[in-house]
């Protein structure tokens, strides 16, 4: 898509789009101008699926103080050597032929086993979790609405499946508490309130919902790039302290997430267009990340790239809650990779799928 967006910034950098009737923003100035005023945009969507990410002032800082100290830099730092091991214990079996599906047998588990661990999940429940996480955030088998339909029956299912599990889960950790966040959720107050099931089962949703695809897409987005270019993979070994700075620069010039939606509060003036209070405003971050004003040579993989104020896990307010954990999860899955294969290359003639979805960016498998 990043060729589109460059004609955009150039010509319509704040255009109304009469067939998804919404506005789109194009430019890194205007696309932090909304993420940063959210009196102005605001996150609240679609009420159904209340939580942090679709909450404003005041309620936002609320739920997102609950959470906040397990996902500190250095809450999660702590995490290093676990990670290390599941990372470890996925590639173990690949070595000796030397080959490994990312995305399916590395990228999808990963992620899925850590955020596991971190809600409370019990070892034993690994696998059921990983399936139910599957779905959670499954696409549809093709585009009929059949298809769609019988997706959102499954996911309705699935739902229902994972909230009575973690019910479940609440219920001995009120008995006798445990070092995770369903704990900290149980002992939590808002206000002198503790939250209801309801609300500390939607929390443990979000994080899978917001932390999972996102960062399979993370690494597969990298291991891609170190594929196309195996200099960098001889640099990063060299260099191993620049492999922090290009997970950075992968969630500059790939970034998982594409577009960041917004619903405008009041009128306002933008890119000398009018935006009315109620329009939908979806917010570039693919074609800010590549905004030549913002970024010299922003079309070149720089993995040393300094300063690099990319807006992959967004800006403002709700940056990204999980962006210490999947920086640690994609420095930790680099620097396995580069220590046990002397290259790494995509198999020949595997054809790079993009997920279908204009919000996200990655593909499917390789
Ligand atoms: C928010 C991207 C990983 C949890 C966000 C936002 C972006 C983002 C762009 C801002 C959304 C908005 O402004 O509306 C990513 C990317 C990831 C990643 C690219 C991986 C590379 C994670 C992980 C977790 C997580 C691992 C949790 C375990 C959240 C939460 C929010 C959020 C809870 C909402 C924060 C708030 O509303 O204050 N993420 N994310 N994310 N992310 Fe992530």
């Amino acid at each position: 898509p990043f060729n589109v967006y460059d004609e955009m910034r150039e010509q319509t950098p704040v255009r109304y789009d009469e067939n998804r009737k919404c506005w789109d923003i194009f430019r890194y100035e205007d696309v932090q101008y909304v993420l940063k005023n959210p009196k102005l945009f605001s996150s609240q969507r679609n009420r159904a699926n209340e939580s942090m990410l679709t909450t404003d002032p005041p309620k936002h800082k609320q739920l997102r103080d609950l959470v906040n100290q397990a996902f500190t830099p250095r809450a999660i730092e702590a995490l290093a050597p676990r990670i290390q091991e599941i990372a470890d214990d996925l590639l173990a079996p690949h070595l000796a032929t030397g080959q490994i599906q990312m995305v399916h047998d590395l990228a999808t588990p990963l992620p899925v086993i850590v955020i596991a661990e971190l809600i409370g999940v019990p070892s034993s429940d690994r696998e059921r979790f990983k399936e139910w996480s599957d779905i959670q955030v499954k696409g549809a088998k093709n585009d009929s609405d059949e298809a769609f339909q019988e997706l959102m029956v499954e996911k309705a299912k699935n739902h229902e499946e994972l909230s009575s599990y973690f019910m479940n889960i609440m219920e001995q950790r009120r008995v006798l508490p445990e070092d995770d966040l369903i704990s900290l959720l149980l002992a939590a107050e808002i206000d002198g309130q503790k939250l209801t099931d309801k609300e500390i089962v939607g929390f443990c949703i979000l994080l899978l919902a917001a932390g999972n695809e996102t960062t399979t897409n993370l690494i597969t987005n990298a291991v891609r790039i170190l594929a196309e270019q195996p200099q960098l993979q001889q640099q990063l070994r060299e260099h191993p302290e620049m492999i922090q700075t290009a997970v950075e620069e992968t969630l500059r010039y790939y970034p998982p997430i594409v577009a960041i939606g917004r619903v405008a509060k009041e009128t306002v003036e933008l890119g000398g267009q009018t935006i009315q209070a109620g329009d939908q405003v979806i917010s570039w971050v693919g074609s800010a990340n590549r905004d030549e004003q913002k970024f010299a040579n922003a079309d070149s993989f720089i993995p040393d790239r300094k300063p690099n104020q990319h807006m992959g896990f967004g800006f403002g307010i709700h940056f990204c809650l999980g962006a210490p954990l999947a920086r640690l999860e994609g420095r930790v899955v680099l620097q396995t990779l580069l220590s046990h294969m002397d290259q790494i290359q995509l198999v020949p003639n595997t054809p790079l799928q993009p997920i279908q979805s204009a919000f996200v960016f990655g593909v499917k498998e390789y």
